[in-house]
């Protein structure tokens, strides 16, 4: 019987290749490095091309590499796939992770259907798309793989503002639920993550404000009063998902956001 200590120097991804969108930055970059930490082999995709450079070459080139992609171009999603598929030799799970937020309000009155459209381009045509070929390959090539999407705490609710956020993060809610069901059949699973607000630079930006400053103004309307969420606490819910811990676990959307939304 293993001992706990060697238990727990067990590699919960080894073995395993992964591609992370939006792994330059905040959620992916802390993912990125949990699942190479745990033995995974890392495929970042972005398209801050220095940010991605950087996270790929701290990991190690031997275990990861970043490729620039554009997850609203359906094609580059597709390469991205392949030149996973060709440098690592297959695709195991695919973290659907990139996602942006509009610079204005975007309340109903003041929408701006440009702005609109981009979001949808990124949070929900680009989740598609990633779905759709990270399936495709691993439908292909008999892998019995994972897929996680990033949805949100605005993907359960109503907002005051960001309409258009809102919205594109109900439609992965419901990208997830179905990709589940119609994916169970090749024993490939299908869940989602959703974060309640994390200081990352998706945040700082919008906000112009310092970590610190925007942790101030979300951490008491949990009821982890004393806690703030960060990326990594997010990174070890996806592991949870992508790892044989949740085997029976599809279609699930894992909340992590302090109790708010209860
Ligand atoms: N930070 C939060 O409070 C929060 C809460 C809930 C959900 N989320 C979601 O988490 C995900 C990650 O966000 P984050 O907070 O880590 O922000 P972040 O800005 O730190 O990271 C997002 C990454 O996505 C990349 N990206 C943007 N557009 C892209 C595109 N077209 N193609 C490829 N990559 C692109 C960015 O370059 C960036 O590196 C997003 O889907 C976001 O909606 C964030």
């Amino acid at each position: 019987m293993a001992t706990g200590l060697a238990s727990a120097s067990l590699k919960r991804l080894e073995g395993k290749v992964a591609i992370i969108t939006g792994g330059a930055s905040g959620i992916g970059e802390a993912t990125a490095c949990l699942f190479a930490e745990q033995g995974a082999r890392v495929v970042i995709a972005d398209i801050q091309d220095e940010l991605g450079e950087n996270v790929a070459k701290t990991i190690g080139y031997q275990r990861c590499k970043y490729i620039h992609c554009d997850v609203c171009d359906e094609n580059q999603v597709k390469s991205l796939v392949d030149f996973t598929v060709r440098t690592f030799g297959q695709l195991d799970i695919m973290f659907s992770n990139a996602g942006i937020v509009s610079n204005s309000d975007q309340d109903v009155l003041s929408l701006d259907m440009s702005q609109l459209d981009r979001v949808f381009a990124v949070n929900v045509r680009g989740m598609a798309a990633c779905v759709k070929h990270a399936a495709r390959s691993m439908v292909d090539n008999c892998v019995k793989g994972k897929i996680v999407c990033t949805a949100s705490v605005a993907g359960k609710t109503g907002g005051k503002k960001r309409t258009d956020y809102f919205m594109s993060k109900h439609a992965v809610v419901a990208l997830v639920k179905s990709a589940s069901k119609q994916l169970g059949e090749f024993g490939i699973r299908v869940n989602c993550v959703s974060p309640y607000a994390i200081a990352t630079p998706l945040m700082t930006k919008l906000y112009n404000k310092v970590a610190e400053e925007v942790e101030k103004i979300y951490q008491p309307l949990t009821s982890l009063k004393d806690e703030a969420l960060k990326a990594k606490d997010i990174a070890n819910a996806v592991l949870f998902l992508v790892s044989a811990d949740s085997t029976f676990v599809t279609g699930h959307d894992l909340v992590v956001d302090g109790g708010f939304s209860i």
